[in-house]
């Protein structure tokens, strides 16, 4: 408790805190990567609706969004309506997916800009695009995005560590998907990955 603490004391226990955990985070990833590498991803796989995970992970993150300026928004393809994108899937380890590819593309969003993820099906795959209006990606680094410790030297506002695209790629291959990035047009950079599709588990 901070009870006894001053205001500006209290603001530096805060942040001291913070980074704290932001490291302590750093070496959890890094350990669960080299964890994937040894021994292979284990899954835990229930059926698992992607779309509520994606409102979940973007309402965690809405305080990282709100503190960039960035809007985020949730958009099923063309239609208005919410829809459920079953797949037989870890929660824990989507949900580390989500909130890489979202953290990613609110660093690199310019303040006022949107953030869109887009749910959809197709071909028997829910697909998941994360949409920025950032700087995009340069033609040398698209080999890179993906491998362990790679890091841009693009225009970010936070420094990372380079896991977090290693990681997200580990777990949709462990969950026999695949995961890309594209550059969007006008603007902007597209992340994406694909599951296979099972059916509602509620029929
Ligand atoms: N939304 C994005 N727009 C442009 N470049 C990106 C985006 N997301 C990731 N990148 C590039 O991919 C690199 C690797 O991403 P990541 O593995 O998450 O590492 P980190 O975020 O720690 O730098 C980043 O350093 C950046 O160069
Ligand atoms: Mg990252």
């Amino acid at each position: 408790q901070f009870g006894s603490v001053q205001p500006k004391q209290k603001s530096v226990l805060e942040i001291a805190i913070r980074s704290h955990q932001t490291s302590l985070q750093l070496v959890e990833t890094l350990l669960d990567v080299y964890r994937n590498d040894i021994d292979g991803l284990k899954l835990d796989r229930t059926p698992i609706d992607l779309a509520r995970l994606a409102e979940s992970t973007a309402t965690s993150l809405l305080a990282l969004a709100m503190s960039r300026r960035v809007h985020l928004s949730l958009n099923y393809g063309d239609s208005d309506f919410r829809q459920f994108l079953w797949v037989n899937g870890d929660a824990l380890q989507l949900q580390r997916v989500f909130a890489n590819l979202l953290a990613n593309a609110i660093n690199h969003s310019p303040r006022g800009a949107k953030v869109e993820v887009v749910l959809g099906t197709q071909a028997g795959d829910r697909v998941v695009k994360v949409m920025d209006t950032g700087a995009g990606i340069q033609p040398d680094e698209m080999p890179h995005l993906f491998e362990r410790f790679y890091q841009g030297q693009s225009n970010r506002q936070a420094s990372g560590s380079g896991l977090g695209l290693y990681l997200a790629r580990q777990i949709v291959e462990a969950h026999e998907g695949t995961i890309w990035a594209e550059n969007r047009s006008p603007q902007g950079a597209i992340f994406g990955f694909r599951l296979a599709a099972i059916v509602d588990p509620s029929y």
